[in-house]
């Protein structure tokens, strides 16, 4: 029979009703039943599918409609230019990347990068210097790098060029990126921040400051991460005038020539959003995630991360959910989606929702019913016996270098102390284990066979077998 096994699995998806506290933002189109122009905009979400038709403004070259959507979304973020990006953030940090940085500058980046960012660094054959993540011993989950530890690997590091960093990160948790900023300033060092999960940061005062305010030179944001925009959408913030033309010109090449106007649309929606109801809804959102963080806490099962220490800040709109030592965050996260709770992500201790004014108390309440109803039993798990911190890059060669010799594929546990040929990358949400050109350790084939066998999706691995270097 002829079939199209993706709209079954999508119906199938659909019909199972599940709560979305993950992307996209407009919550399976809730978003943008907000108003009038919400509703217009979901009427005419199919026929509207268009591309730069006659009357329609070119996306590379901006003149009316766009150019004034562009104004608009500049005016709102505060910042020198905004572009829509309709290949995700993933472009925007390629953008970011190429325009910054020359080939063979000498880069900091934190390791806990999103894996376009490691790309951007192969394609652009740069230099990495890698700022580890702060392990939070207590709940054995790197969460994000001090920023003692980041100021001082730029004055260790006082050649490169630029620094990358992740803010916030996949757990909605920020560093003091002010202090950093000033840092970078006085070395001449570029700050280029990838805040895909930071789109609203900044539009009530019970969210942390934007990346753009705090005076970055260059930001992506995930529109559909946070906002209500459809998946796939970001926006590009530049604050540093020099950056523009380089800008410009790498836009133009990482970016489709046939971009969707649904797309951006829904960006141009986000932009309304944000200027009409942002600070009223998140307002509300916030008290609303506060009083159930509080209950979820009382549970005394799980704790929903509320670190209150001077060199953190937390997006309140996010739940990283924290299982005690000996239990599993995949099963918690294999729990809820089996009643019906799609979360965002799980690690081997945590899970991560992103919550939105779109969802109702009825789903946070439910939410917390499930949580009460939990039996710790069912998500004991003892057989993550390693500590993340053990997992230390050892670089031998560049990631670009790497990238282009000869290859053999081996089994996983006989490959200790081989080099890596490919990048090797659990998912979600997306952050190396291992980079091209890196030794592989004990400790790292562990978690490669940890992920292996609680069916965690590992990019790099085929089966049990990783490329590896050959001649090594
Ligand atoms: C921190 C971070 N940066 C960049 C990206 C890429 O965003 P997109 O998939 O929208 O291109 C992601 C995706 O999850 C991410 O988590």
């Amino acid at each position: 029979m002829t079939r199209v096994p993706i709209a079954e699995r999508i119906q199938e998806y659909i019909n199972k009703k599940c709560i979305y506290f993950c992307m996209p933002g407009h919550k399976m189109g809730r978003g943008f039943n907000r108003d009038e122009i919400g509703k217009g905009i979901l009427k005419n979400i199919i026929t509207g599918d268009l591309t730069e038709v006659d009357g329609l403004d070119n996306l590379h070259k901006p003149e009316e409609v766009l150019r004034e959507e562009l104004e608009l979304l500049r005016k709102i973020y505060s910042t020198e230019k905004s572009y829509f990006l309709v290949n995700g953030s993933t472009s925007g940090n390629m953008i970011m990347i190429f325009s910054a940085f020359e080939e063979n500058d000498k880069i900091i980046v934190e390791r806990n990068c999103h894996k376009s960012i490691m790309n951007g660094i192969i394609l652009r054959k740069l230099k990495p210097v890698y700022v580890d993540p702060y392990n939070y011993d207590k709940y054995d989950t790197p969460l994000v790098p001090q920023e003692e530890l980041i100021i001082e690997m730029m004055e260790k590091n006082e050649d490169a060029k630029g620094i990358i960093l992740t803010y916030p990160n996949y757990f909605g948790i920020c560093f003091d990126l002010e202090k950093i900023i000033i840092k970078a300033k006085e070395l001449n060092m570029m700050v280029i921040i990838d805040s895909a999960h930071g789109a609203h940061f900044g539009f009530n005062a019970r969210l942390p400051k934007s990346a753009v305010e705090l005076g970055a030179d260059v930001v992506v944001v995930s529109a559909h991460k946070t906002l209500p925009s459809l998946t796939q959408t970001a926006y590009l913030h530049v604050n540093n005038l020099e950056l523009v033309e380089k800008v410009d010109r790498y836009f133009s090449m990482f970016s489709s020539t046939s971009p969707s106007y649904l797309f951006m649309q829904s960006m141009a929606y986000s932009r309304y959003y944000l200027e009409k109801y942002a600070e009223k809804d998140y307002h509300y959102l916030i008290d609303v995630c506060e009083y159930y963080k509080q209950k979820i806490n009382d549970l005394n099962k799980f704790k929903v991360f509320n670190e209150n220490r001077s060199y953190i800040n937390i997006d309140r709109t996010r739940y990283t959910i924290i299982v005690p030592i000996g239990y599993s965050g995949k099963k918690l996260y294999d729990y809820l989606l089996y009643n019906n709770i799609q979360p965002e992500m799980s690690n081997h201790r945590c899970v991560v929702l992103i919550l939105s004014y779109f969802n109702t108390k009825e789903e946070f309440e439910k939410l917390y019913e499930v949580l009460r109803n939990c039996n710790m039993e069912n998500i004991k798990d003892d057989s993550y016996s390693f500590k993340m911190q053990e997992i230390k890059p050892i670089v031998k060669f560049l990631p670009h270098e790497a990238i282009n010799m000869k290859k053999v594929s081996m089994n996983v546990v006989e490959c200790e102390g081989e080099i890596c040929g490919e990048e090797i990358i659990p998912y979600p949400p997306g952050i190396p284990l291992l980079n091209p050109g890196e030794l592989i350790t004990k400790e790292a084939i562990e978690y490669i066979q940890f992920c292996l066998k609680n069916n965690i999706q590992i990019f790099g691995v085929d089966r049990d077998k990783i490329l590896i270097l050959e001649n090594n």
